[in-house]
């Protein structure tokens, strides 16, 4: 039976590259996108490479639309096999130093509403159909940014590259990560978190090495997982990182 996949933010970046490359694989994608043009411009870019894709309009911070969506999934197709969450924002002012002190708080809630309290509500509103799933995968598109370790380590790259709001917000995801994998341990559902690298995007600017294509790698291949593969994992292109 072909397996159903929901991809969220999948109008263009890794989120739209995700999209193809599952649809590459026979696998139906709902390409989840706010805006209701650029979700249609995706569908019809997709489909013109003879993708079986659908859009649904998918505001993740909006609940109705969750709802909605759910409702959608459950109508059509009774289960969903793979949920990627991958939308999210980046609205600190700059990637470069230290915003602890200062970051306005609406920038924080704005940033959280998204990247952690939309994808939290997501997940949760999608789990019983994922249950339905004879295997069930999320993969949570986080960040290396999210990790203490890296914040913490002075060798590494992003030392310097502190904005909190995005941070933090991925390192909730990360939480989230492990303790819905914890919570489903019993379950043939895997959830990871995965790391696509610098990329090409609007997140990522025009000067990050990694095509959309090559960052949408990792979370592709975490959605196809084995039943004998990984749950509870923080990964780029299957190296393990530190949470
Ligand atoms: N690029 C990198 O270097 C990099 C590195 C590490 C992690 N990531 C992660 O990779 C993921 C994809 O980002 P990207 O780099 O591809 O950036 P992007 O091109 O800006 O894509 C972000 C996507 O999320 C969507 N989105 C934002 N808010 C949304 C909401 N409320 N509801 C639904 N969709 C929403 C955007 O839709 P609109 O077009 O409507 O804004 C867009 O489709 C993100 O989770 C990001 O944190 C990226």
């Amino acid at each position: 039976m072909t397996k159903i996949a929901l991809v969220t933010g999948a109008n263009k970046g890794i989120g739209f590259e995700t999209a193809k490359q599952l649809a590459q694989q026979n696998i139906k994608v709902l390409l989840g996108a706010r805006n209701e043009n650029d979700g249609k411009r995706a569908e019809e870019k997709l489909r013109g490479h003879s993708l079986d894709v659908t859009y649904m309009k998918l505001d993740i911070s909006h609940s109705a639309d969750i709802e909605n969506v759910r409702n959608l999934i459950e109508n059509d197709y009774g289960t969903l096999d793979i949920l990627v969450n991958n939308a999210a924002v980046f609205l600190d002012s700059s990637w470069f130093g230290n915003n602890i002190e200062t970051v306005p708080m609406q920038i924080l809630r704005d940033t959280f509403d998204i990247n952690y309290f939309g994808t939290v509500e997501l997940t949760q509103a999608l789990l019983p159909l994922i249950k339905k799933s004879k295997a069930g995968r999320i993969v949570n598109i986080s960040s290396v940014s999210g990790s203490f370790a890296a914040h913490l380590d002075e060798s590494h790259w992003l030392f310097d590259l502190k904005p909190y709001a995005y941070s933090a917000s991925k390192t909730a995801l990360n939480q989230f990560t492990v303790f819905l994998a914890d919570a489903l341990r019993e379950t043939n559902i895997k959830v990871n978190a995965a790391n696509p690298g610098w990329v090409q995007t609007s997140i990522g600017s025009e000067q990050a090495p990694l095509t959309p294509q090559e960052g949408a790698r990792t979370g592709v291949s975490l959605a196809l997982l084995d039943d004998d593969g990984p749950t509870g994992t923080f990964s780029q292109d299957g190296e393990l990182l530190p949470w």
